[in-house]
């Protein structure tokens, strides 16, 4: 091969202060794991010998501590989007040292490729296999590596050995043309393939390769408790009604499910819900519950953008790639995430909140309206653009504390007009045709938890006599209490009763 084979440290001296880097993967499937490191001990050396040296990040989703924890704790970013879950960066961001903008992913490559957010210089890349013509196999991720391989002046790859080389046809990379040239996206199931399987690259622009041999380890679920179960029974009940009902067609529609726990628990009791047919998946994290319920024959095809599966999990698809490739395909994140094709599926999404209005308004982001949580993923991708979605979070957060439903979010994400239904472990509240009034009535008697109730009662009596019964005076009082004696429970709303 007539690529260069280097060590991480000598990839990183190709990286220099103020370079924007663009990285392959979606949470850390996909990512590279070890020239960020060397990354971060360049800019430890550099800040010792007192000069400056920052990149800016532009990812996927989120990475793993081994990109974004190891850089930012070496003081290494400046600039971050657009999304991220690594403890010390959201310190890092909720201190103001890191300037992290959080954006739907879908709009990330496009972004870029119009100029909106300057000129990537470097992309690193981690691949199962590259050919000498250029063509690039990725491993369980794609995130915007096909973007910002065309976008970067120079390429570092990540050959890892531990993702087989027989991945080559799980991908389906395609780029859309910018407007006016763009065209619609060809895709009418979740099963079609539209582009190549392999990124292609000029292969002057790869500057160097290093070898790895890591298992990516994407993901630790707890094990689903009562709570996340019952929501997770709660969203099953429900869309079997809706299909008995006629409103969900008899073959069923794909699903998109966002990240975490309570996601993982609601596919589980999917699986288990005896009206629900076998469904298609056309999301972005294809989680262990989906791989489990293909096994089970209660899912038939997973579209999504990584494989954010658990080590053992990945090791059983690797085992078994005849059975797995032909119903998975993995795909850039503009394609994966995109809001025509979620309109033109009709997806049915399911996504988690922070906090949730009582009229209907999501929180997914913020904590009290100012720190970043992680950010909005693709949450607003799906939400706007589905046929049915669908906003699930426990009743309550620290042990009752604080009440996940409120009387105004802190922090808007989604608004009332894309919010379908909310799910807690209390029940369901159908919020479709009904006007404020009514949606803070389902909200409050199905969804909140029984020791807020009646606060939540209290509030609309004292909100002012319009269209949305707002106090202006009372609407922030539930968190205001929390910040003062540390539980919500201790609110009292007769203080603003006239
Ligand atoms: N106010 C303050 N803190 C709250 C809270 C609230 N209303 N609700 C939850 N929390 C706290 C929890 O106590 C927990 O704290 P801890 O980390 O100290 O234990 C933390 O927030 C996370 O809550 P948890 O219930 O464990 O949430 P999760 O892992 O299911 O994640 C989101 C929930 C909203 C943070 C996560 O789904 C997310 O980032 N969503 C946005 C992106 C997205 O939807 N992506 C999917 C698109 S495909």
């Amino acid at each position: 091969m007539a690529y260069r084979f280097v060590s991480a440290e000598e990839a990183a001296s190709y990286i220099h202060n103020g370079d924007k880097v663009g990285f392959s993967g979606f949470t850390s499937a996909g990512c590279p794991h070890v020239v960020a490191g060397a990354v971060a001990a360049k800019a430890e050396a550099e800040h010792n010998e007192g000069r400056p040296f920052k990149i800016s990040v532009f990812t996927g989703a989120s990475t793993g501590d081994f990109i974004d924890g190891v850089l930012v704790r070496a003081h290494a970013i400046d600039k971050r989007t657009p999304y991220q879950s690594t403890k010390d960066l959201r310190k890092a961001i909720n201190e103001d040292e890191v300037k992290y903008f959080d954006m739907h992913l879908s709009m990330l490559a496009q972004s870029l490729r119009y100029g909106f957010l300057g000129k990537i210089d470097a992309a690193i890349i981690e691949a199962a296999d590259i050919t000498e013509d250029g063509e690039i196999i990725l491993t369980s991720g794609v995130g915007i590596a096909p973007t910002v391989c065309r976008l970067a002046d120079k390429i570092i790859i990540e050959l890892n050995d531990k993702h087989p080389k027989e991945l080559r046809g799980i991908h389906d990379i395609y780029e859309p043309l910018d407007p006016p040239e763009r065209r619609e996206i060809p895709i009418y199931h979740p099963g079609d393939r539209i582009g190549k399987p392999y990124v292609k690259v000029d292969p002057a622009k790869i500057v160097g390769i290093v070898k790895t041999s890591i298992e990516t380890d994407t993901s630790h679920f707890a094990p689903a408790d009562a709570v996340t179960t019952k929501i997770g029974e709660n969203v099953a009940n429900f869309l079997a009604a809706e299909m008995k009902a006629g409103r969900i067609p008899a073959s069923f529609l794909p699903l998109q499910s966002g990240v975490g726990n309570v996601a993982n628990a609601v596919l589980g009791c999917m699986g288990e819900n005896k009206d629900i047919p076998a469904f298609n998946v056309y999301t972005e994290v294809i989680q262990d519950a989906v791989i489990g319920l293909m096994k089970e024959g209660h899912v038939k095809f997973a579209s999504g953008c990584s494989l954010t599966v658990s080590k053992d999990v990945l090791r059983d698809i690797y085992a078994d790639l005849g059975f797995f490739k032909p119903k998975l395909v993995l795909r850039p994140e503009e394609i994966s995430n995109n809001p025509g094709l979620v309109r033109r599926l009709g997806l049915i999404t399911i996504n988690t909140a922070l906090e949730a209005d009582i009229f209907g308004n999501i929180n997914s982001t913020h904590v009290l309206g100012t720190n970043m949580m992680n950010g909005i993923g693709g949450s607003g991708d799906f939400t706007r653009n589905a046929y049915i979605s669908i906003f699930t979070t426990p009743s309550v957060a620290k042990e009752g504390k604080i009440s996940s439903i409120v009387p105004m979010v802190t922090h808007v994400d989604h608004t009332e007009h894309s919010v379908s239904i909310l799910v807690t472990e209390q029940g369901v509240a159908d919020l479709r045709g009904k006007n404020p009034r009514e949606r803070a009535e389902t909200i409050i008697e199905n969804c909140v938890s029984p020791e807020y109730k009646e606060m939540m009662r209290d509030y609309l009596k004292i909100g002012a006599k319009g269209q949305t019964p707002h106090s202006l005076d009372a609407c922030f009082a539930l968190h205001k209490e929390f910040m003062k004696s540390g539980d919500m429970r201790n609110t009292d709303l007769s203080v603003y009763t006239k």
